[in-house]
């Protein structure tokens, strides 16, 4: 088993330390489909060891923390940084407290934080409150390590994510859609991107409408959308987001819940399962495409999250409730469908 420290510890400037790893990094690069001169490929980081992305960075946070000889970690969470810190502090022998929004997280995100053993708290209030919460809680108590991206060890993990592009293609692609939360995750590739030195793709954020601050230029009070893992109304890390946009010649942009639920169909039609959140990249990819804003060549969309994430939006679009059936009606339900 090798994580991501283990593969690119030398980019990664750490100290001397025993690395907290769960296996995480090496996610396939799929190829997805042709359009026209544009070739489109999906990382799958639904495949990381908690099925999120977050593994990345928090195989490095969780390593540096128990380095330095922290107790617990703490952090805020719209559900997948919650289940990763609370896998890699148990991993480490830390504790894990994660703050959630109180009735914004989806259960199988809740239950996978609490099986790994992290005590789970919920704020009245979004998750920009609730990360304003635990800032201030770890800068009180030195015993406490904060994990969320704001740790810039976080974000050095998580430019990982770009190394293994640039690996599994040879160098760089022209662009590279990525959904927008925190902006965390935009400014680690883009920062990984830069540390690689094989070329900078194109910075496309995606957001959805309804919390969409960096497309609309302003902080939402009261974010709102179906993708509740990007439902941040006051992303933290907003100046380098928008360091990495401008950077790149790429832009910020937003798509409405409609198309976020019909991209994560149309995924899983493929094959592809993710949460509401990686399906924004992909609806975002999709749109910018036919506006004619997606250059030639090839082209990363970053799906983020696993669909088992969330068992309970998918139901808008699709029945999940199979038909009882007999060795007669097995029959006929076959010939119908082979009769498509
Ligand atoms: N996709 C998924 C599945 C996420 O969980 C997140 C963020 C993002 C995209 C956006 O990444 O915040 O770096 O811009 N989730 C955080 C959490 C906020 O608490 O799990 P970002």
């Amino acid at each position: 088993m090798s994580g991501v420290i283990q593969r690119y510890r030398k980019y990664l400037d750490l100290p001397d330390l025993e690395p907290v790893s769960l296996g995480e990094g090496s996610t396939p690069l799929i190829p997805w489909s042709q359009w026209h001169n544009t070739r489109v490929w999906l990382k799958l980081e639904g495949m990381n060891p908690t099925g999120s992305f977050k593994d990345r960075g928090m195989t490095v946070a969780v390593s540096i923390a128990r380095h330095e000889g922290a107790k617990a970690v703490i952090c805020a969470s719209t559900g997948n940084t919650a289940a990763s810190a609370a896998a890699y502090a148990g991993r480490a022998g830390l504790s894990a407290l994660v703050v959630v929004p109180q009735g914004q997280v989806t259960r199988e995100k809740m239950l996978q934080a609490s099986a790994y053993g992290a005590t789970l708290l919920a704020v009245e209030g979004n998750f920009d409150a609730a990360l304003a919460l635990v800032r201030r809680t770890a800068d009180e108590n030195p015993a406490i390590a904060l994990v969320n991206s704001v740790n810039p060890w976080r974000l050095r993990g998580q430019e990982t994510g770009a190394y293994e592009v640039v690996d599994s293609l040879g160098h760089a692609p022209a662009a590279l859609v990525i959904p927008v939360g925190n902006a965390g995750n935009i400014s680690a590739y883009f920062q990984g991107f830069r540390r690689y030195g094989r070329g900078i793709p194109q910075m496309m954020g995606i957001q959805a409408e309804g919390a969409s601050p960096l497309v609309k230029g302003e902080f939402f009070e009261h974010p709102q959308t179906v993708a509740s893992a990007i439902r941040i109304g006051k992303p933290a890390s907003a100046h380098l987001a928008r360091e990495a946009v401008a950077e790149s010649r790429g832009r910020f942009f937003a798509v409405s819940d409609a198309l976020i639920l019909a991209a994560q169909k149309e995924l899983a039609r493929g094959g592809v399962y993710v949460e509401p959140a990686s399906a924004t990249a992909y609806a975002g990819l999709k749109q910018l495409f036919e506006m004619g804003a997606i250059p030639a060549g090839d082209v990363v969309a970053v799906l983020t999250g696993s669909g088992l994430k969330d068992g309970t939006t998918p139901l808008q679009w699709v029945d999940a409730e199979p038909v009882v059936t007999t060795a007669d009606t097995i029959l006929s339900t076959i010939n119908q469908l082979l009769s498509k």
